[in-house]
């Protein structure tokens, strides 16, 4: 398949799709097995030990890969797992350049269990590109973007960043909340792109799993080789289910956005909400760039109801078709406090810097319909009210 050719579904539909060689099968099959018998000793048929190479997940990997426009995809068991393995590329004593405003569990790993061996991170705004500059060292070797940003959607100029980076130094982006439907950035120059496809990539809450996609040969050995001496792969079942989740990517990708803006707007116009962070927004201070970066805003914003901590637990308590659940980009709509469900293992002060307090919600918004939606949130906010109503006399 000529990737420059094909448009965005073409792709999502067929690369990697092709029939099944050894039966026609037109949808590739679930390849359940551990293992493969060979006629000889060193005859296989390229495929050895499912833990190495398995059909099913090379499907998966060439069909992501397209979506991204990259050449190589390499899928793993989580997000987590993918985000680890592109750290996996640096060595005892290298530095890290995180944005402060980074996916919880990404925060762990670097700050947690990198720092074990010895890699440091230093978390900047990234908005700020002299201060992103000044934060890199001589032994800095990666530079991760995470662009809008989980839960409070600040925007990084992608682009600029990926000037900053020196000879010999890896820029990663995690594409997670936009999914390649709206953003591609190695198109934009970056190195290595990272997806929790658990999100809007499978799209259907019901896996976990992750993907790393690379134009550079040498990357993409490396990452393989990780693939396989760390095993964290996904299950044959979990790579067919993602694969046709992603088929339906751009389908869902428009209707997230649709009901994103007419939440956002919804929510906005209340005066029981005292700010509401979506990149869709004029009043967004990222507006510009996501026009310029993005091809759509995306599914996921954050509000801070009026009424601090207490109303917003509330909130997230009452309402009906958003479900209040951690994780974002199903079909489902899902309601959460940043603060005690994604954002946990961060420390307190930090998540007080960046704005992810108790009156924080992440709505991730669903393919419902929007009026249902609005008349959910209308319902909840209408419940708990902002001040508590003056009895009469
Ligand atoms: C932006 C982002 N990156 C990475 C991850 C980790 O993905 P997973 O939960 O599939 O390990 C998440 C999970 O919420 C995320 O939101």
């Amino acid at each position: 398949m000529d990737k420059l050719r094909r448009g965005f579904s073409t792709r999502a539909i067929r690369s990697g799709q092709d029939a099944d060689p050894a039966t026609g099968s037109t949808i590739p099959p679930i390849y359940q097995t551990a293992t493969y018998t060979l006629d000889a000793i060193g005859a296989t048929k390229g495929y050895d030990y499912s833990r190495s190479i398995n059909p099913t997940r090379r499907a998966l990997e060439t069909q992501l890969a397209a979506l991204e426009n990259g050449a190589f995809g390499v899928a793993f068991a989580s997000g987590m797992a993918a985000c680890f393995a592109s750290a996996s590329m640096l060595r005892s004593g290298d530095h890290i350049v995180a944005p402060r405003d980074i996916y919880g569990g990404t925060y762990r790993l670097f700050s947690g269990v990198l720092s074990r061996y010895n890699i440091e991170t230093t978390y900047v705004d990234m908005a700020d590109l002299a201060a992103t500059r000044k934060a890199l060292r001589p032994n800095t070797k990666l530079i991760w973007i995470e662009t809008p940003s989980n839960p409070m959607m600040v925007l990084t100029d992608i682009e600029a960043i990926v000037a900053l980076r020196q000879p010999g130094q890896l820029t990663v982006a995690d594409n997670t909340f936009c999914s390649p439907f709206f953003q591609r950035p190695l198109d934009l120059g970056v190195d290595i792109v990272v997806h929790s496809t658990t999100k809007y990539i499978a799209g259907h809450s019901d896996l976990i799993g992750g993907i790393l996609v690379t134009n550079d040969a040498d990357i993409n050995k490396e990452m393989v080789w990780h693939q396989n001496a760390i095993g964290a792969v996904p299950g044959p079942q979990d790579a067919f289910l993602t694969m046709r989740g992603a088929k339906t990517l751009a389908l869902r990708m428009r209707e997230h956005e649709r009901n994103a803006t007419a939440v956002a707007h919804f929510l906005e116009k209340r005066s029981d909400v005292s700010a509401v962070y979506y990149p869709g927004l004029a009043t967004h201070p990222g507006h510009e760039l996501a026009k310029r970066q993005m091809s759509g805003f995306g599914g996921i914003l954050s509000f801070r109801p009026r009424g601090g901590a207490a109303r917003a637990y509330e909130i997230a308590r009452k309402t009906g078709i958003f479900q209040l659940a951690t994780s974002l980009g199903g079909v489902e709509s899902l309601i959460c406090s940043p603060e005690v469900m994604t954002h946990a293992s961060m420390p307190e002060p930090v998540r007080k810097e960046l704005g992810i307090t108790g009156d924080l919600l992440r709505l991730s918004v669903g393919v419902e319909d929007a009026e249902d939606l609005i008349a959910d949130l209308a319902g909840a906010l209408d419940a708990v009210p902002a001040q508590p109503a003056r009895a009469s006399s």
